[in-house]
């Protein structure tokens, strides 16, 4: 059976984006697969952070990813920090990665062209989540669109290791690939960039629906659609048309699609039948959310178990690379 692993900052609360991208499909896929997927905290403290802002954030997000449908039972959920031998094998992997693979990265590039000062954890980001997938030799990763160039380097990586430390005919790490949903790449509110945090264009997914509501009405739709009676391009319509794609059921995507074209609904109709299935999804969540927030010590009691769980496979990775290499 395969092996999937993936990660998410401790940014706090889900946001729709990473939800779509990433998250949804990761509750789909834990009972088809061997799961793992991790808060990956070492990630975050690369920008700027408070100690106690960043343990806040880190159990929101494991209360957000339990609310949303992962289950403990059914897949390994936990905190990277808890098990150091991400770092140790980020090290390991930092002596068989090309620095003009790094520099050519697009996320560092962005990045770093909007800091005075560049630190090496900007620029050593990808080895660390190279690191953090092939600990557990994980071939497949469930991921947005934005993840796909740091992959390409994960499967680099593991083909440098393989070629210096692994018998030609026997690789030892594989070359894991990136496993993407139709909703790859969910654009904020505002309609120009990816939903992201740092844009601060998004719809939290435990957000109340008054909020979720305030934060639709005045969303961007098809631009050319000025009245209620011209007749709109659901294709040009790139946040609340791409949100019924992922929300609404198909008969009610036709039936937006026609009344759109047609002049039938104005723009509010069109938003508020999409709030409507949005909250049909996402009451639950947040219902759940709220019941788990009041019993920290639950959720801290899951990631601990979830630790323990990965180390057990993390160590054996690290006890054989180290064996190869003749650092043991
Ligand atoms: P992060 O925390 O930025 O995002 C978590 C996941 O959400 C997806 N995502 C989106 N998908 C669609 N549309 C969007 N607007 C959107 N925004 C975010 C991301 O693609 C991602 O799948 N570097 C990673 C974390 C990481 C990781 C790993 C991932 C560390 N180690 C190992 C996979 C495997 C990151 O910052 O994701």
């Amino acid at each position: 059976m395969s092996r999937i692993f993936s990660g998410i900052q401790p940014s706090g609360e889900l946001h729709i984006g990473n939800y779509l991208g990433a998250v949804r499909n990761w509750v789909a896929l834990q009972s088809q697969f061997e799961s793992i997927f991790c808060i990956v905290d070492y990630h975050a403290i690369i920008g700027s952070f408070t100690p106690e802002d960043l343990r806040r954030r880190t159990r929101e997000m494991g209360i957000s990813l339990l609310a949303a449908g992962l289950d403990p039972a059914h897949c390994t959920l936990f905190v990277q920090s808890r098990v150091p031998e991400h770092t140790e094998l980020q090290w390991i992997f930092n002596t068989i990665t090309p620095l003009g693979e790094l520099e050519r990265q697009v996320a560092y590039k962005e990045k770093a062209a909007r800091q005075e000062q560049v630190m090496a954890g900007l620029l050593n980001y990808p080895v660390l989540q190279a690191a953090d997938i092939l600990l557990y030799l994980a071939d497949t990763v469930p991921v947005g669109e934005d993840q796909v160039q740091h992959l390409e380097l994960s499967r680099v990586i593991a083909r440098n290791w393989n070629s210096r430390f692994a018998p030609a005919d026997a690789p030892y790490f594989p070359e894991p690939k990136p496993k993407l949903t139709p909703t790859r790449r969910i654009v904020g509110l505002d309609g120009n960039a990816k939903m992201s945090k740092s844009l601060n264009n998004t719809i939290g997914l435990l957000e109340s629906p008054d909020d979720m509501w305030a934060k639709l009405r005045p969303a961007v739709t098809d631009p050319a659609r000025v009245k209620k009676t011209d007749p709109g391009n659901p294709d040009k319509c790139p946040v609340i048309f791409e949100l019924h794609k992922a929300f609404s059921p198909p008969d009610v995507v036709a039936e937006v699609d026609a009344n759109c074209r047609g002049a039938k609904w104005g723009c509010i109709d069109c938003k508020k039948v999409l709030f409507e299935h949005m909250n049909a999804e996402l009451t639950p969540i947040r219902t759940r959310a709220q019941a788990l927030a009041e019993q920290p010590a639950l959720v801290d009691d899951a990631l601990n178990a979830g630790a323990e769980k990965a180390r057990v496979i993390a160590r054996q990775t690290i006890a054989h690379v180290k064996e190869q290499m003749g650092l043991a």
